[in-house]
């Protein structure tokens, strides 16, 4: 039975730490993601926290060190509702496993990811209540959760550059979908950054800290970047690959379900598509003869600057085995590769090849 009050189909990657993506059915068709519905990366054992004695500190290279309570949070700084999508950085990473292994990875599916409403309070507002000073360029998030996985193991952490905490979009959120977050959601107060991969949206959140470099954190320092094909990720003096940031313009297919059997005729097809930095999705083709011929889909409005859009299309399917085929344009032209063998990585981040599925038409 899934955990933290997710859906009985939710699947369960590992129980603990608790990892776990919904069904394509579960996700499709919904702008915002039901919290029972929405993906959770954990990389160690929810924190036990007191909520009572629990304050956010602010500290580093600002001209006043604060120590808030969440009443404190609230009462302080005007209230935010934000609808923003969360995408973790292993999203699709099983693609990735089917051209050659990851170890010790989990071999997410097409679900880690999902939209919520987020209520909170700038991080913007805070920082300036703290007076960042000039010669800070990162702000840097800590979690009290100690991950074994981290070498050695420690706390989870991460950082953003300056200027896209202050840049007025990124929340301390303390609600999810209109209701108080969720212990495994980061209770009682979670970063979320739009338009980065999830490892940066930090829960259980209890300092930020504005320094001059990116946050030594082994989440941000060592995991969360993208090697190149060739190196070990164990390997000492290996190159450090690209620090992930920003997500990159993906889309997925959320029905019909990978592997199913379909009737010949007109089959409907839909899913999401999303992409990070200041980027916006601006088409999704869809293919029933494996990119051979395209049709376009219909876009969801953009009613939000930092979700993701639906899309839907009817195509026609013959008899026989077919790949059903999407990608995605995003404002600047940019489109996916192909394939997953031209963007594998050995940690599996950034999955962002055409969406696939497998049909057998009857
Ligand atoms: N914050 C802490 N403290 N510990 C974590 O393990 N995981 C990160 C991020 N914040 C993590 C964290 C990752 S990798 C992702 S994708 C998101 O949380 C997932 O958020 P969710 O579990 O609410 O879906």
């Amino acid at each position: 039975m899934p955990m933290h009050g997710k859906r009985d189909d939710t699947v369960v990657h590992e129980r603990e730490p608790f990892n776990a993506e919904p069904s394509p059915a579960a996700l499709d068709g919904q702008r915002v993601t039901p919290t029972d519905s929405f993906f959770s990366r954990n990389h160690g054992p929810i924190p036990e926290i007191d909520p009572r004695s629990w304050h956010l500190r602010v500290d580093g290279a600002v001209d006043r060190t604060l120590e808030l309570s969440l009443d404190e949070l609230r009462r302080s700084f005007a209230a935010r509702n934000e609808t923003v999508t969360l995408q973790c950085a292993g999203n699709r990473r099983d693609g990735l496993i089917q051209v050659r292994d990851i170890p010790a990875e989990h071999p997410w599916g097409r679900c880690a990811i999902g939209t919520a409403r987020w209520t909170g309070v700038l991080l913007a507002d805070v920082l300036d209540a703290a007076g960042v000073q000039p010669e800070a360029r990162h702000i840097a998030f800590a979690a009290p959760d100690v991950s074994q996985i981290a070498h050695p193991p420690q706390p989870y952490g991460g950082s953003v550059p300056v200027s896209k905490a202050t840049a007025g979009e990124v929340l301390l959120a303390w609600e999810m979908n209109e209701e108080p977050l969720s212990p495994v959601h980061g209770a009682p107060l979670r970063a979320v950054v739009p338009g980065y991969i999830g490892a940066r949206s930090v829960k259980w959140l209890e300092r930020v800290t504005a320094q001059r470099e990116p946050s030594a954190n082994y989440f941000q320092a060592v995991a969360y970047h993208l090697l190149p094909a060739t190196v070990e990720p164990s390997q000492t003096g290996a190159p450090e690959g690209i620090p992930l940031g920003p997500v990159s313009l993906s889309c997925e297919i959320l029905r019909p379900g990978d592997g199913e059997v379909v009737r010949a005729g007109r089959t409907a097809v839909s899913g999401y598509a999303h992409v990070g930095a200041d980027r916006t999705v601006a088409r999704v083709d869809v293919s029933a003869d494996s990119g051979r011929t395209w049709h376009q889909a219909d876009l969801s409005e953009q009613h939000h600057p930092w979700t993701w859009r639906l899309w839907q299309a009817t195509v026609v399917v013959a008899p026989g085995p077919l790949h059903i085929v999407a990608r995605a344009w995003d404002d600047t032209g940019s489109t996916q590769p192909e394939s997953t063998e031209q963007i594998w990585n050995p940690k599996g981040y950034m999955n962002n090849s055409w969406a696939r599925v497998r049909l057998s038409v009857t």
